[in-house]
């Protein structure tokens, strides 16, 4: 229903996933794959995901980080913190993941997504289009979160000067069906890093 464009043809590309992975990186091979992190605010998202990019980078495989406060400033700035403008967010997010998957370069995604239904939306395109969907929750407690307090924003929020947070007052639906969980407790930034890479190796993405 709120599907506007009318009269519209999928275009076919020339070039195949094979030739796109011979010419990307000394690697070679296509490699192209979502991996999706989701956790509250302070779970560490962003860490784990650059830090998983530079990991890859050092492999000589292509990625790119999409992270959330990077995106909601430029390609989803009209979006919000309501429910509908949370998933519009991730729906954005899911079609952009699979078009750097599609190129051949492992998209990592670092949004709370806090609602499942959303999630399976981004797993459902990519595995519709054949490339791999790796879910990995960033398991932090709320309490942790707030210790941390990277931001600031849990103070704010229980100031009751940001509405709608995240774990506050905003709900985050728990991952029913993960591939992976890191617990950012009992893990260092590295070895959750290794944790993700060794679910890549058996999924034939990182050799
Ligand atoms: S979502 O729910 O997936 O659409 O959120 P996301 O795009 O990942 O954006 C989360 C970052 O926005 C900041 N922020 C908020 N988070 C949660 N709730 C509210 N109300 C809110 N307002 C602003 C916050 O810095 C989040 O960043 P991270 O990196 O998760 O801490
Ligand atoms: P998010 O992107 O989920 O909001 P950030 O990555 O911005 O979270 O913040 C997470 C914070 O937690 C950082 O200050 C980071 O150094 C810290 N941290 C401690 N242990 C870990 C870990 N094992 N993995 C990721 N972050 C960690």
């Amino acid at each position: 229903n709120f599907i506007k464009a009318t009269n519209v043809y999928p275009q076919q590309h020339h070039v195949s996933r094979t030739k796109r992975g011979q010419v990307l990186g000394q690697r070679g091979g296509f490699r192209g794959c979502c991996i999706w992190l989701t956790g509250l605010s302070g779970a560490g998202k962003s860490t784990i995901a650059f830090a998983l990019e530079e990991y890859l980078c050092g492999k000589a495989i292509p990625s790119y980080t999409l992270d959330g406060d990077n995106i909601r400033t430029g390609l989803n700035k009209n979006l919000g913190f309501t429910a509908e403008d949370r998933e519009e967010n991730i729906r954005r997010v899911g079609e952009v993941a699979r078009l750097f998957a599609d190129g051949g370069i492992v998209a990592i995604s670092a949004f709370i997504s806090p609602f499942q239904k959303d999630r399976d939306i981004a797993r459902q395109l990519h595995e519709d289009n054949g490339l791999k969907f790796i879910e990995v929750f960033v398991d932090t407690p709320l309490e942790e979160c707030e210790r941390r307090d990277v931001k600031g924003l849990y103070k704010k929020a229980h100031e009751g000067k940001i509405k709608g947070f995240t774990g506050i007052d905003s709900p985050y639906e728990r991952p029913e069906n993960p591939e992976i969980v890191v617990k950012t407790t009992e893990l260092a930034v590295d070895e959750c890093v290794q944790t993700i890479v060794s679910v890549m190796q058996e999924n034939g993405i990182v050799p």
